[in-house]
């Protein structure tokens, strides 16, 4: 008997241009392919990871997948609806349930707001209601903060810390999927192992999909359990981490595997 895969959130032969500026004043408008049929999905309780070189398209497939862009062609599916047929109620919900990490805390953080107070903010702008101290505790709990937190300013943390403040606010609304854009690249290698592992237990614990992206294909592998290679906009490889270090099959694969083996030091190694 063989399981049936539901993905939670889904990009189904996704495509995107850009219109570049004219280059004469009556010649036709080039257009810039940034992503060329994309096929994506995460699972309930899965961490998939997306890894790419600069450039390759993995901010825009971020912004598709978050539903802060409308693709030009192709569907976002959210638990099996298509986000941009959807009414407003399902938008709402869209909304709550898909949330991002982004990679600095220092500028995704407002510094004259105290931490209490930026953990609410999601919850005022999305309209939710119920017990929001509660809310917030629980919260506190599953990433690990003590209370005293809550009344301090983001410059009194450590970028690990603020790394976790970033992920419960992320995690406030409830989502049912957490897109990370590239979460430990800011930090120290000797604090990313910890908020790499905050972020397994959270798969694990909430039943969460995570995906994770970054140009650094040791971390990914650290954390997820299948990874899609990006290279110019098109999916060019899919596969578990580790066969993607022992037998990379396409060209941008092995470039990354090469960078990752010339890196001495950090998360190479314990990935491996
Ligand atoms: N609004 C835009 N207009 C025109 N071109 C754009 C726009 N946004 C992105 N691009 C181009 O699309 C391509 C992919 O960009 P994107 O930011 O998605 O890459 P990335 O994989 O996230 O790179 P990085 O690792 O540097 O963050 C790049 O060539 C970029 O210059
Ligand atoms: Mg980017």
């Amino acid at each position: 008997m063989t399981i049936e895969r539901r993905p939670l959130l889904a990009l189904r032969d996704v495509t995107q241009s850009y219109q570049l500026p004219r280059t004469s004043l009556f010649g036709p408008r080039s257009s810039f392919t940034v992503l060329d049929g994309i096929d994506f999905d995460v699972c309930a309780g899965e961490a998939v990871g997306l890894v790419g070189e600069s450039g390759a398209g993995k901010t825009t497939l971020t912004r598709i997948l978050t539903g802060m862009e409308r693709p030009q062609r192709g569907q976002v599916e959210f638990d099996g609806q298509d986000l941009w047929a959807a009414g407003a109620a399902e938008r709402t919900r869209f909304r709550r349930s898909v949330q991002m990490v982004l990679q600095n805390p220092r500028s995704s953080l407002d510094p004259r707001m105290r931490i209490g107070t930026a953990l609410l903010e999601p919850l005022r702008s999305l309209r939710i209601e119920g017990n929001h101290t509660r809310r917030i505790h629980e919260v506190l709990d599953q990433v690990g903060l003590d209370r005293s937190a809550l009344g301090r300013f983001p410059h009194e943390f450590s970028g690990g810390q603020l790394q976790r403040i970033a992920i419960a606010r992320a995690l406030m609304p409830n989502p049912r999927v957490l897109v990370a854009d590239e979460p430990v690249s800011a930090l120290d290698v000797s604090i990313q192992a910890q908020v790499l592992n905050l972020l397994k237990d959270l798969v694990q614990d909430l039943q969460l999909g995570l995906v994770f992206i970054a140009h650094d294909l040791s971390v990914v592998a650290y954390t997820t359990s299948r990874v899609s290679v990006i290279a110019a906009g098109r999916i060019v490889e899919v596969g578990r981490p580790v066969e993607l270090f022992t037998r990379p099959a396409a060209p941008a694969t092995r470039n990354l595997v090469d960078a990752v083996l010339t890196v001495e030091s950090g998360l190479a190694g314990t990935a491996l």
